[in-house]
């Protein structure tokens, strides 16, 4: 069975670790719109008929059995659409904010994503479900996806974001007390090292791919105790994803696509 997984970036593959730590048997294609990064800052309306139409071209050309939006960003505007326009089924990511909820003991936990997703209703949605009964700091930025980005394009690492996410979440308003963070950005995962060196104290960061990875294999009817292949990574922006290829090359993708901009992609040019 093929799997696709899409973001915005690099930041899918936090979750397409997931899907290859739990062995769920699949081969993993993978979509980036780096021509559109960051998402967080991108009109609704055109970012959702943008996912909607990239996610059709890739499950068309690669012959998809189902999609993961790996996006915070873009699942929570591009779900439903992107669920109307593909008759495979199509899996979100959504803040775990429930079981970092579940994880804190001192009923303190943080919640770091992207600007938007930081704001947006759903999320408060979500909080309001799930952890009523726990205070959370929440913090939005859009440094850490171009840290992550820069790291899997194997330049250096700016130290900024990462010490203005730290100090935000811990010097806030009960900040002493904080002891589980929600990663919700995918792109955030691929710094958890970097964030837990920065951090004043070991604290628990939880992430939303071990989910993802359970929900593809249990709407695939499939066992998790075998062996994901990564195959193939399509690109859309300037160097079509040359910059990050070693990162994708490292985890076993073989294949380099180029996505060509327009209303309706093609996905052409093995390069
Ligand atoms: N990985 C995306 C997310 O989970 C990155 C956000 C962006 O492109 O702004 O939200």
């Amino acid at each position: 069975m093929n799997v696709l997984v899409f973001d915005s970036g690099v930041g899918g593959l936090s979750v397409l670790d997931a899907i290859v730590a739990a062995g769920v048997p699949v081969r993993l294609d993978f979509i980036a719109d780096q021509a559109w990064l960051p998402y967080g800052d991108k009109p609704a309306d055109a970012l959702s008929a943008r996912v909607a139409a990239l996610l059709q071209a890739g499950a068309a050309a690669f012959q998809s059995d189902l999609a993961v939006i790996a996006c915070n960003t873009a699942s929570t505007i591009a779900l439903d659409r992107a669920r109307a326009s593909l008759k495979i089924p199509v899996v979100g990511v959504v803040p775990p904010i429930k079981p970092a909820a579940a994880a804190s003991r001192s009923g303190v936990i943080g919640l770091l994503a992207t600007p938007a997703t930081a704001a947006r209703a759903y999320t408060l949605d979500l909080i309001a479900r799930y952890a009523s009964d726990r205070t959370v700091i929440r913090v939005g930025s859009t440094g850490l996806v171009a840290a992550a980005e820069a790291r899997l394009a194997g330049r250096e690492v700016p130290q900024a974001p990462i010490r203005h996410a730290i100090d935000a979440l811990f010097n806030a308003p009960h900040g002493e007390q904080l002891d589980a963070v929600a990663l919700s950005c995918t792109h955030f995962p691929l710094l958890i090292d970097l964030l837990a060196a920065a951090a004043p104290r070991e604290i628990a960061w939880i992430e939303s791919g071990p989910a993802i990875a359970r929900r593809v294999a249990d709407l695939l009817g499939l066992a998790t105790n075998g062996k994901a292949s990564p195959v193939r990574a399509a690109f859309t922006g300037q160097d079509q994803g040359a910059a990050v290829w070693p990162a994708f090359a490292a985890r076993g993708f073989t294949h380099r696509f180029a996505i060509a901009d327009g209303p309706e992609f093609s996905i052409n040019g093995l390069l």
